[in-house]
């Protein structure tokens, strides 16, 4: 891509331009395609796995909006605008939902205009924020979002950049702690069971990017403590209320999901 400002770093990867690269997206540079291709080389079901994650995403949010009638959502590690965002999904079903994005790239920052788009009676708009200081976060939302009300969070493939896992567990229990009871958590993350995405990750971490830690199984459901978890729990996310409108590739069993309900 040829626009550029200043403090967008080009000289070592980022998640989300990689990421949007794994997506098929064009909003990325020659140090991000580089190391999709040497993730690849050794995992090469990165693609599927990142499409899985998108259709994850669709599903718990069509679950949130729908049955479960939550209408305001807090999404974080929003990633690159690409088909069907947050809140386009979620204003299918609810137009009225309120959406608040964060992320701390400054290139998500840069085309977060995409991501603005809501319908007149909903409400959308980003934050450019850190996960590491959810007190922020609070706070931003709090000018859109009404925190005494029920509110969905979600992190699709963004808590394994937190690479201590008490730390993670801890931004978690804050962002809950501030929301009323009927919230949701709906996470995503890639699990350590897959020799070659391990392999690969290794790959990625040795990179320069922002590391991205696989953690077990046992450690994603550890997110949801607490929670009453929706059916059928913490699992791959193939297997999370599976739907006709996924994918053909949405097999792919190396990330692990679920949806929680705070008591
Ligand atoms: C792998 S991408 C996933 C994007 C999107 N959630 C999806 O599932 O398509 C991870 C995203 O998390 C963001 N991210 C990583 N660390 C973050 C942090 N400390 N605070 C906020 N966002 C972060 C990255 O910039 C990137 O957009």
């Amino acid at each position: 891509m040829a626009d550029r400002t200043p403090d967008i770093d080009t000289s070592t990867p980022h998640s989300a331009r990689v990421w949007n690269h794994w997506l098929g997206g064009k909003d990325n540079y020659q140090v991000d395609r580089e190391l999709s291709a040497r993730f690849s080389e050794v995992f090469p079901e990165i693609g599927d796995l990142a499409r899985t994650s998108r259709y994850f995403l669709a599903r718990a949010v069509r679950y949130l909006a729908g049955e479960a009638g939550i209408r305001q959502f807090l999404d974080i590690g929003t990633g690159l605008p690409t088909a069907d965002n947050t809140h386009e999904i979620a204003q299918r079903v609810a137009p009225e939902s309120r959406v608040v994005y964060v992320d701390n790239d400054p290139l998500v920052l840069a085309h977060a205009r995409a991501l603005l788009t809501s319908t007149p009676e909903g409400v959308t708009t980003y934050v450019a924020s850190d996960l590491h200081d959810p007190e922020a976060i609070l706070r931003a939302a709090a000018e859109t979002l009404d925190l005494s009300r029920p509110v969905a969070l979600t992190l699709m493939q963004t808590v394994g950049h937190v690479q201590d896992y008490d730390e993670a567990r801890s931004i978690l229990g804050r962002l809950l702690n501030a929301l009323p009871p009927g919230s949701y958590l709906a996470l995503n993350d890639s699990v350590d069971t897959h020799e070659e995405n391990a392999a690969a990750t290794d790959r990625y971490n040795a990179s320069g990017a922002v590391p991205y830690i696989l953690r077990s199984p046992a450690a994603i459901a550890g997110f949801f403590e607490g929670l009453d978890l929706v059916d059928p729990g913490v699992v791959p996310l193939a297997q999370w209320r599976p739907d006709v409108a996924d994918g053909d590739d949405a097999t792919n069993a190396a990330a692990y999901g679920g949806i929680g309900r705070k008591r």
